[in-house]
């Protein structure tokens, strides 16, 4: 058989972190430069179905043996063999991604959706972004607690995303490309600790919250008019606005507001923490004469690792 592949970008959030968890809307959009990728290498001796995972150097076998409850990868096998009504053969898919693991970047949403894109490509059959979006959500629903629904759209989709918790998801584009670099803190910080602190302290005093979560939410909205319009300028003060807000919330850290400070010293528009905070990543957004030395500013600031990206 000839070779096929498909490949599915990262995300980050960019404004509103937080927030959301509120009500307050939130944008996220794609990384294209870091992808996964899901090539079928061919039909193998056996007659199971194999997905090797190159970054992790192993082998897992997914279909028809193993229980879709162990493993996303296995369930989203026998979602889309449901969903295409066949029994799929025993094809050996490779997998790859450049995007970072358990950083908030959206790995497991764009492995999957590589993966379901590559086999019904390999089933001659073509899935629309919404019915690949409703199964790469239901893995990311039964695998990965309770997710928003947020990463599995950008990365579908691979535009940005408008989203208000309990309304339907917005993608919208960008007017003009937007050059931006994330950079690692090297700091990990698990989500939940971090929401879990903001809520006792919206609980002890929501009178100093709410606002705070207010303002964001105003933020965000201008933000999407800011992208759809191309007006990186205007953008890249949200970002500096929003990062002074999550700061109110104690949510940024030392090291988030020096990369802050390394990153709009050395030139860029704006920049500000990306998740959750207290360690995780910082997103700036640069030009393409800024990208050069706002990246060694980071990286001399300490990043650990600073990704490029252009959002177009
Ligand atoms: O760090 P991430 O990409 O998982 O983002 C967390 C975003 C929060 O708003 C802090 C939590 C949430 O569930 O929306």
């Amino acid at each position: 058989m000839t070779v096929v592949s498909a490949t599915a970008p990262g995300k980050i959030i960019l404004f509103g972190e937080h927030a959301v968890v509120y009500g307050q809307p939130a944008i996220a959009v794609p990384l294209p430069d870091v992808r996964a990728r899901a090539v079928i290498k061919g039909i193998g001796p056996s007659r199971n179905l194999n997905i090797i995972a190159a970054n992790l150097a192993r082998t897992l076998v997914v279909y028809p043996e193993l229980d879709p409850d162990n493993h996303a990868l296995v369930l989203a096998v026998h979602l889309l063999a449901d969903h295409l009504k066949v029994t799929l053969p025993p094809y050996q898919v490779l997998l790859h991604s450049t995007i970072p693991v358990a950083s908030g970047l959206g790995s497991g949403a764009a492995v999957t959706t590589a993966l379901l894109r590559t086999l019904s490509l390999a089933q001659e059959t073509q899935l629309d972004n919404e019915t690949l979006n409703t199964l790469v959500y239901e893995v990311e629903k039964r695998h990965h607690g309770t997710p928003s629904g947020i990463d599995n759209t950008v990365v579908v989709y691979e535009k940005p995303v408008y989203f208000v918790r309990e309304e339907s998801i917005q993608t919208f584009t960008s007017g003009h490309p937007l050059t931006l670099l994330v950079a690692d803190t090297g700091l990990s910080s698990p989500t939940h600790h971090v929401v879990s602190d903001v809520r006792v302290q919206y609980e002890e005093n929501p009178t100093r919250l709410d606002p705070i979560f207010t303002q964001i939410g105003v933020i965000a909205n201008n933000a999407r008019q800011a992208i759809t319009a191309g007006d990186s300028v205007t953008l890249g003060a949200l970002m500096n606005e929003n990062h002074t807000l999550l700061c109110d919330l104690t949510v940024s850290c030392p090291e988030l507001d020096h990369l802050v400070q390394a990153a709009t010293s050395a030139g860029a528009l704006g920049a500000k923490l990306s998740g959750s905070g207290r360690g995780g990543n910082l997103i700036a957004l640069v030009t393409a004469e800024t990208a050069q030395p706002v990246t060694a500013a980071l990286l001399a600031a300490g990043a650990k690792r600073v990704l490029q990206t252009t959002l177009r």
